[in-house]
């Protein structure tokens, strides 16, 4: 699945677009290599010598000419990369799978395609989306701090807003504040993931409900934040409760851990939910998608994957091939990710999107095994529609 899913146009994109005037211009390779072809001699230097250090582990250069370009476009994208990032002390290379296995056994390499990056005694996996626009920003949010400070009521308001995260927020009294500190081991833990903000200000803390050391997580599109217990807490206690949180009952699918999220299935499958938020219908939907999420908070087995198509361009065309279905419209499903077989709420009516009740007597279906990619046969749809005279086969078929 993985390999169907990388994209790697972004780079073509800077090389095409570069603009005449001034002002605007994108960054085209300069053609000077700064990419690192990692092997046992240079390696502990390479990792001394910058602040943060990006590998790319992959397979063997193949002699097929395709893969061949396949392999120098994600080189590129390191390249462009390192360029771009030039000023900033962060080295970039690649480390063959083959020919330094022993390489790859002790800096802790494991999945071909992966990029790992180095950053004091930590490996962090960057299992996103292999664009130059999704790594650098990914570097990027690698070297602010791994706490952010909330001061003020202009920047709680900011916190507030950002719903699509899974976030933690905590009061503390100072930045000496041992409670603080391990806080802030935590959050270098997860970063940057999960994000996470701390406040030494009594009124926004009150605003926020948080008393002294407590510490709230908030979960993606919920209301209230659920305060984790037992304060003040140990890093394994946080750590811990993250852990077991992370996992929210409707998260958005980011290019920054894509293959990560998807990888993160519950027992082989995914419920994917399709819905562009700047179109009247597909922000319908995903309301009706977020109260049932708020609604079902509670259930460790339900967690819906939403997908804006309009962020994922390059794909767009490939899920409606690969599943079947028409995404200029909002779309709900099942996703075998072992084979990619699926089945879709059939939605007949594109202006009437399903209520809430029948979108949650779905997905009880799905959760009990009742509507299932497997077999093909069932008619959960017919019975409530029977006077569905379309020709259209609303469950994909087996290829
Ligand atoms: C997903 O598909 C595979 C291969 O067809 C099958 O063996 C597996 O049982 C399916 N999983 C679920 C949860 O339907």
């Amino acid at each position: 699945m993985l390999s169907v899913w990388i994209v790697l146009v972004s780079c073509m994109d800077f090389l095409l677009f570069t603009s005449a005037e001034e002002g605007l211009e994108f960054p085209s390779f300069d053609g000077r290599d700064r990419v690192l072809n990692v092997n046992e001699r240079n390696y502990k230097k390479a990792l001394k010598k910058y602040d943060m250090m990006c590998l790319l582990y992959h397979e063997p250069l193949s002699s097929d000419k395709e893969l061949q370009q396949q392999f120098h476009m994600r080189k590129m994208v390191l390249e462009l990369a390192a360029q771009v990032l030039e000023d900033k002390d962060i080295g970039f290379g690649m480390v063959d799978s083959h020919k330094y296995a022993k390489v790859a056994k002790k800096l802790g390499l494991e999945e071909e395609g992966s990029i790992y990056v180095f950053k004091d005694e930590r490996v962090i996996e960057f299992d996103g989306e292999l664009s130059a626009d999704t790594l650098v920003e990914f570097v990027l949010d690698l070297l602010e701090d791994p706490v952010e400070l909330i001061s003020n009521p202009m920047e709680q308001r900011a916190f507030e807003r950002m719903d699509e995260d899974v976030r933690l927020i905590g009061y503390f009294k100072c930045e000496e504040s041992e409670h603080y500190k391990a806080f802030q081991v935590t959050a270098e833990k997860f970063q940057p993931y999960v994000k996470f903000f701390a406040t030494f200000d009594k009124g926004v803390a009150k605003q926020l409900t948080l008393k002294m050391n407590e510490i709230d997580f908030y979960e993606p599109f919920m209301d209230e934040p659920v305060t984790i217990p037992g304060k003040p807490y140990s890093v394994e206690e946080i750590v811990d409760f993250v852990n077991q949180h992370r996992r929210p009952t409707l998260r958005k699918l980011r290019a920054e851990d894509m293959f990560e999220t998807w990888e993160d299935d519950m027992d082989g499958i995914h419920i994917v939910a399709f819905a562009e938020e700047e179109d009247p219908d597909g922000y319908e939907f995903l309301q009706i998608l977020k109260d049932i999420a708020r609604d079902n908070t509670k259930n460790p087995d339900l967690s819906i994957m939403w997908i804006d198509p309009d962020e994922f361009p390059l794909l767009t065309t490939y899920w409606e091939k690969t599943f079947k279905v028409d995404l200029s419209r909002p779309q709900i499903g099942v996703v075998n990710v072992t084979d990619a077989d699926s089945v879709w709420l059939n939605m007949l009516n594109a202006e009437a999107l399903p209520s809430a009740e029948e979108l949650e007597d779905w997905i009880e279906d799905v959760l009990s095994g009742k509507v299932n990619t497997e077999d093909d046969d069932d008619d959960y749809d017919d019975d409530e529609n029977e006077d569905d005279s379309s020709d259209e086969d609303h469950y994909s078929d087996d290829d």
